[in-house]
């Protein structure tokens, strides 16, 4: 547990700052980087723990990563030469790790077990297995089956047409990573867009993969062909410097080098309706993946509904976008947002907990929760479950509190986020 004590903030937020490489984009590239032959170099990798988990797994098959800061060196020979894991795999808190991961090991022909933590252990895996054994894929584990620690035996796969019950991007890719592996073709079909990098850098390493009015079609491909990946900076985290710079008065923020993928910028969508002034400059593209610098400063800021399409594109995102509600006049409501129960933590209670415990008026409800404001924030002692957008949305809360905030474990924000506190004093001039 590493406690801490946070000071409301006297100044605005000002400067330039670039945030570190996008987590799901960085796992995305150490696989494919993994499954393809020769040499892939990834630059501006997110080091944080969970991506370190995928990077681990792939060692444990013999996989050769070299890493030097941000960037990696991964040489590999391919599938065909991974070898059988002596010890089973360890995820530790990182979803993504688990549910792309059991995508690979369906298509591996030998035996796997994998665990988590805690949390990851409470998590539902049955919506990957379902699809994975439907694939051929033969696996156990607790609950019935549906919960790590699991073994797993793969290989002999068949392609199938697949229509996605969950909205949710883990799944499709787990589903798409196994169709490289499978005989004929595998199809996902999504009827609400969720991130699409699987389908981008898949595209980017040579599968032969296409996407048809929501039907993503991938064939069983031999090989795919190493290519050097540059990951943008990740909007999830920019999100956080975003959401302060839209709170504290006469802020005005650059967050440079930020993911600006579509299936990502609800929040920016979110913001700007809310009455931030978001904009964006220096737009590029790389491995099919848009980026560029967003600039965001403070405005008044008014209640809006946030449900159905949209959901998918922020839901990481939402943890702060409740914080933004608190100063946002007037009803804000969060709809059609379920997942959020099944994320590192229950998600619509911390926040609501949390906020509460501020001093926000925010109610939790089935599927979201509905925030009034603007409320002034009192402080107090606070709960990150530990959960690291929990964590670091509370931490962002103390700028507009009257009080200290206490935050009992922070410990988390190094799975996604290592460098954070020492950006937030960057950016308020703290050190
Ligand atoms: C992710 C997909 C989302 C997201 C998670 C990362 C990914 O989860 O919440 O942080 O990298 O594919 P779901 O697929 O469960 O929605």
């Amino acid at each position: 547990m590493k406690e801490v004590t946070l000071t409301p903030l006297s100044v605005p937020l000002s400067g330039q700052l670039q945030v570190p490489g996008d987590k799901s984009i960085s796992h995305r590239a150490v696989i494919l980087g993994s499954l393809a032959e020769g040499t892939t170099n990834i630059t501006n990798f997110l080091t944080g723990e969970d991506c370190m988990r995928t990077v681990h797994a792939f060692r444990q098959f013999g996989v050769s990563i070299e890493q030097n800061g941000s960037s990696l060196k991964i040489n590999s020979s391919g599938p065909a030469s991974f070898k059988e894991p002596l010890a089973p795999l360890y995820f530790g808190n990182s979803g993504t790790t688990a549910r792309l991961m059991l995508g690979v090991l369906a298509g591996l022909p030998f035996f796997t077990s994998v665990y988590g933590d805690v949390s990851l252990a409470a998590r539902p895996m049955d919506r990957v297995i379902s699809p994975l054994k439907k694939l051929g894929a033969w696996f156990d584990g607790r609950a019935g089956g549906s919960r790590l620690p699991m073994a797993v035996r793969g290989g002999n796969l068949e392609g199938i047409h697949y229509t996605l019950p969950v909205k949710s991007a883990q799944v499709k890719s787990a589903v798409l990573l196994a169709g490289l592996f499978a005989e004929g073709v595998t199809e996902v079909i999504e009827e609400t867009p969720s991130r699409n990098h699987s389908e981008n850098m898949l595209q980017a390493f040579g599968a032969d993969i296409t996407e048809k009015n929501h039907h993503i079609r991938i064939t069983n491909h031999k090989s795919l062909k190493a290519t050097d990946v540059d990951v943008p900076g990740d909007i999830s985290s920019a999100a956080f410097f975003m959401a302060a710079a839209a709170i504290v008065p006469g802020s005005k923020l650059t967050l440079t080098n930020v993911g600006l993928n579509d299936s990502r910028t609800g929040i920016i969508d979110v913001l700007q309706e809310m009455g931030a002034s978001v904009a964006i400059s220096n737009k590029q593209v790389t491995g099919g993946e848009a980026y560029g610098d967003v600039t965001i400063s403070s405005q008044k800021l008014k209640g809006v509904v946030i449900k159905g399409d949209i959901i998918p594109r922020l839901i990481d995102e939402i943890p702060v976008i409740a914080l933004v509600a608190t100063q946002a006049e007037g009803e804000t409501v969060i709809r059609d947002a379920t997942e959020l129960r099944l994320k590192e933590t229950d998600r619509i209670k911390a926040v609501t907990d949390g906020l509460t415990r501020l001093g926000a008026n925010v109610k939790p409800t089935e599927d979201g929760m509905i925030i009034k404001g603007i409320t002034a924030l009192t402080g107090g002692r606070v709960k990150a479950y530990h959960d690291h957008r929990i964590a670091m949305m509370h931490a962002v809360a103390s700028f507009i509190t009257k009080e200290n905030v206490i935050i009992d474990d922070i410990s988390s924000i190094a799975v996604s986020y290592p460098d954070f506190f020492e950006h937030l004093n960057r950016v308020t001039n703290k050190n």
